[in-house]
C-alpha cells in the first residue's frame, strides 16, 4: 500500500514535470507569437497593445484573430491608438495574414514595407488616417488575391502605379486625401 502511494506520487511529480511550457492549452503558433511580439517591441511596446505578454496565448489577443482551425493569424487590427514609429516590416512575416485594419494612428509614420510581397493570402489591406509616406507601392501588385486597398488620408505621394490592373480580383481602391500626382492609369 505504502509503496503504491509513493509511487503514484512519483508518477503524478513525473507528469507535473514533463508538462510543456507555458501551458497545454496554447494555441497560438510559436512563429506567429515571435513576429508578433517583434511587432510590439519595434512600435516601443504601445499601451495598446500591453497585454502581448510572451506567456500569454497569442490567440487571446484582442488586435488579431487566429483561424479556429489552423490557429494561424489571419487578422491583424490597430485602432485609434497612440502608436508612434514606423510601420513593422515584421507584419510580412505573419504568412497566413489575409486582413490587415490600420486606423487612426496618426504617429504612424514610415513606409508601407516590401515584406508584404510575402503575405500571398492577403485579401484586405486599409491603413487610413496615419502618417505614413512614400509612394503607393507597386509591389502590391504581386498580391493576386487583394480585393480591397483603402490608403486613403495618408501622406503618400508620386503617381498611382499602373500595375495595379493585374490585380484582377480588386473591387475597391481608395487613395483620397493623400499627396497624389499625375494621371489616373488606363
Ligand atoms: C503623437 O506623438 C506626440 C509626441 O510624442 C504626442 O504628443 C501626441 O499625443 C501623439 N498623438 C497621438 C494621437 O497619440
Ligand atoms: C502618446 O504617447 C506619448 C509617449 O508615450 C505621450 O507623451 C503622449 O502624451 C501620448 N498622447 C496621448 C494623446 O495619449
Ligand atoms: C487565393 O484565393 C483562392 C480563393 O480563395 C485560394 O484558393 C488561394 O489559396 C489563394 N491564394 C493564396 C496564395 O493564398
Ligand atoms: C476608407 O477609409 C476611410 C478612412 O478610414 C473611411 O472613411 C472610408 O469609409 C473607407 N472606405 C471604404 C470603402 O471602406
Amino acid at each position: 500500500m505504502k509503496t503504491s502511494m509513493l509511487s503514484m506520487f512519483s508518477l503524478s511529480l513525473f507528469l507535473l514535470l514533463s508538462l510543456p511550457s507555458p501551458s497545454l492549452s496554447t494555441r497560438c503558433n510559436p512563429n506567429d507569437r515571435k513576429v508578433l511580439l517583434q511587432i510590439k517591441q519595434s512600435l516601443k511596446n504601445p499601451t495598446l497593445l500591453a497585454a502581448w505578454k510572451p506567456n500569454s496565448d497569442c490567440c487571446d489577443w484582442k488586435e488579431v484573430i487566429c483561424d479556429p482551425s489552423t490557429n494561424r493569424i489571419t487578422t491583424l487590427q490597430f485602432t485609434s491608438a497612440n502608436i508612434s514609429g514606423q510601420f513593422p516590416p515584421a507584419v510580412g512575416y505573419l504568412p497566413y495574414l489575409e486582413v490587415i485594419i490600420i486606423r487612426s494612428l496618426s504617429n504612424l509614420t514610415g513606409y508601407l514595407p516590401l515584406t508584404l510581397t510575402k503575405l500571398s493570402h492577403l485579401r484586405f489591406i486599409s491603413n487610413t488616417k496615419t502618417n505614413i509616406f512614400g509612394p503607393v507601392p507597386s509591389f502590391l501588385s504581386q498580391l493576386k488575391n487583394l480585393t480591397y486597398i483603402n490608403l486613403s488620408e495618408n501622406q503618400l505621394t508620386g503617381s498611382i502605379p499602373p500595375s495595379l490592373a493585374k490585380l484582377t480580383k480588386l473591387t475597391v481602391i481608395h487613395l483620397d486625401r493623400n499627396k497624389l500626382t499625375g494621371k489616373i492609369p488606363n
